[in-house]
């Protein structure tokens, strides 16, 4: 069992941010690296530690749905509603931002994404702190999202001041998005909370965004993804690709429920279970770097309801493909 921050920590954690450092804590989807999202100086210092570049907008983290109103200038009802449905927990809502909130996190957009997250250590953090915190996931830019506090440690090193414990974080893949400043809600990343599971609260279409519609970077094709290759299989096809990149000299790894009966393939299993292989897929493209591997063979998991669709997002974008045509600024990201 891993113990998980104490008051005391959360007390360090919060002089940490309002002397305008980085912290990074759990959230039940990622590890965040939070700043104090209304000191731009400290904001620039996330995009720093990541080698982001600086015109990506973050996503504010706040304690509840009450501090909507001083961080958006408009709050549209479907707001209310989704946010009664599904805060705290796994869902970013992207509505007109309120004078006052620093271009350092909206990208100089006219918007500012929203969540209130559900892991105790981050609600804990956040009702201390008073404030917002603007928090991307705590990987260096394009790299694979962190699930543990010593992923985060491993990666960001001394670049982090404090780095909150919580554990594995129990989602593990990035939360949903659903921009609602336009006239009709629109979905910018699939994650935990579903199309279906917005579309019957909000008894309204939600529309998926198209591969160019926005200038979100966890929308880029090359996103989320290990230093070893990955490509995409069936189940019928993948061992067959997996033996043939063996037989030509590559280590190769294959992501799949089933082991592989052939030696010099490493298997980088997964659970059968939707949610618990959303839970598990980073660790394992962790593990794929860890072993060396140059190339992973990775069985696509059914779409079904449910997390599946944003973990094929969240493969294809291991695999260096999008939801569809990579858009131009990937061939000079
Ligand atoms: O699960 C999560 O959301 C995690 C944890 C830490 O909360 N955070 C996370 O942040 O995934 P990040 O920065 O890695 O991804 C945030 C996404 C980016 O794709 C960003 O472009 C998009 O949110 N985003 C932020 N503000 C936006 C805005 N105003 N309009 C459109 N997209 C926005
Ligand atoms: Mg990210």
């Amino acid at each position: 069992m891993t113990m998980h921050a104490r008051d005391t920590d959360i007390e360090r954690a919060v002089d940490l941010l309002r002397a305008g450092r980085l912290v990074a804590f759990p959230t039940e989807t990622v590890y965040g690296l939070g700043a104090n999202a209304r000191d731009a100086e400290a904001v620039a210092k996330i995009f720093a530690a990541k080698g982001r570049p600086s015109d990506h907008p973050l996503i504010v983290h706040i304690a509840s749905a009450q501090a909507l109103p001083r961080w958006s200038s408009y709050v549209p009802e479907a707001a209310q509603k989704l946010a009664a449905a599904f805060w705290p927990g796994p869902l970013a809502m992207v509505l007109r931002r309120a004078e006052g909130v620093p271009d350092a996190v909206t990208g100089g957009l006219d918007t500012v994404a929203l969540r209130v997250p559900r892991h105790p250590v981050a609600l804990a953090l956040l009702r201390a702190f008073d404030g917002g915190l603007a928090a991307p996931s705590a990987n260096r830019y394009g790299r694979v999202s962190p699930t543990r506090a010593m992923h985060v440690r491993e990666e960001l090193g001394d670049r982090v001041d404090l780095v909150l414990e919580g554990g594995a974080c129990d989602v593990g893949i990035e939360s949903t998005i659903v921009d609602l400043s336009g006239d009709e809600p629109v979905l910018l990343r699939p994650g935990a909370v579903t199309v279906e599971m917005l579309e019957r609260v909000l008894g309204q279409r939600v529309r998926h965004a198209g591969e160019n519609a926005t200038p979100a970077p966890g929308r880029k094709p090359s996103h989320y993804a290990p230093r070893a290759k990955v490509l995409l299989a069936s189940d019928a096809e993948a061992v067959s690709l997996a033996r043939c990149f063996h037989a030509g000299g590559a280590r190769v790894g294959l992501l799949s429920t089933k082991a592989p009966m052939e030696a010099g393939i490493d298997w980088l299993g997964l659970p059968q279970d939707a949610d618990a292989q959303a839970r598990e897929l980073y660790q394992r493209l962790r593990d794929a770097d860890a072993l060396g591997l140059d190339i992973v063979v990775a069985v696509v998991p059914p779409l079904r309801e449910g997390i599946s669709e944003a973990l094929q997002d969240r493969l294809r974008r291991a695999a260096g493909l999008g939801d569809g045509a990579p858009d131009a600024s990937d061939l000079h990201a």
